[in-house]
């Protein structure tokens, strides 16, 4: 290699380096953490009437075969969910991980949201403890 083939090397590894830091700077971005939380309540920021379709959980549970009505049962969420989802119903945090992570190049979290864990978990960065965002039912 000549000098001057060197220093082009060179050159051409900082500036895709460089490029690179900033292609991530402004494509992660971390809910609470380098950026404004959008819902910070978890479940029923997204799962709303929204653009003229009702995407709350209530209404779209009772596409769900057999599924209990939640109206009145259930008033903090995902909180009261867990009490037949932390027993005897299909755990919740495999039924909500799989539901958003699911067909990635389709799911709607993954591919409009970001898909970002801090959409529904919580950290307290001084502690280093996590938690599930949770708010006040929207129906
Ligand atoms: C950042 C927005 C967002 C948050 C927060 C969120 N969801 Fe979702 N959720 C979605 C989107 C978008 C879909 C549709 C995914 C797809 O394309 O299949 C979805 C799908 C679902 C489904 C599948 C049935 C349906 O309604 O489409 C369930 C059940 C669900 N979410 C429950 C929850 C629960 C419980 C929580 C809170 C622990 C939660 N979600 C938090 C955006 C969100
Ligand atoms: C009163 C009990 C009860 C409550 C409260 C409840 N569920 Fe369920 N849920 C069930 C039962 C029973 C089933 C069907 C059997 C199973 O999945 O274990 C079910 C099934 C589901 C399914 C389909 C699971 C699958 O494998 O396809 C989803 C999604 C779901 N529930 C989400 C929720 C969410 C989100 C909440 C809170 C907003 C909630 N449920 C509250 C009892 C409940
Ligand atoms: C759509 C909402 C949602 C998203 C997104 C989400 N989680 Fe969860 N997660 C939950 C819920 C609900 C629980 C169950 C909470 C409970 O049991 O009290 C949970 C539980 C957990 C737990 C506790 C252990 C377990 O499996 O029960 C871990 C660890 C976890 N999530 C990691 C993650 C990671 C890592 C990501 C990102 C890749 C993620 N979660 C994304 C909703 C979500």
């Amino acid at each position: 290699m000549t000098k001057r083939t060197r220093f082009i090397v060179a050159v051409t590894a900082m500036v895709a380096v460089t490029a690179f830091g900033l292609w991530a700077q402004e494509h992660v971005k971390l809910p609470g953490i380098n950026s404004e939380d959008q819902h910070p309540n978890g479940c029923v920021d997204c799962h709303k009437i929204s653009g003229g379709s009702d995407y709350r959980l209530n209404v779209s549970l009772r596409e769900v075969a057999g599924h209990p009505a939640i109206d009145s049962i259930v008033n903090t969420l995902p909180d009261d969910c867990m009490m037949c989802h932390g027993s005897y119903a299909a755990k919740l945090n495999t039924i909500t991980h799989t539901s958003h992570y699911a067909n990635p190049e389709e799911n709607h979290f993954v591919a409009y949201y970001g898909g970002q864990c801090l959409e529904c978990h919580s950290i307290d960065v001084d502690t280093g403890k996590t938690d599930v965002k949770s708010g006040p039912k929207n129906w």
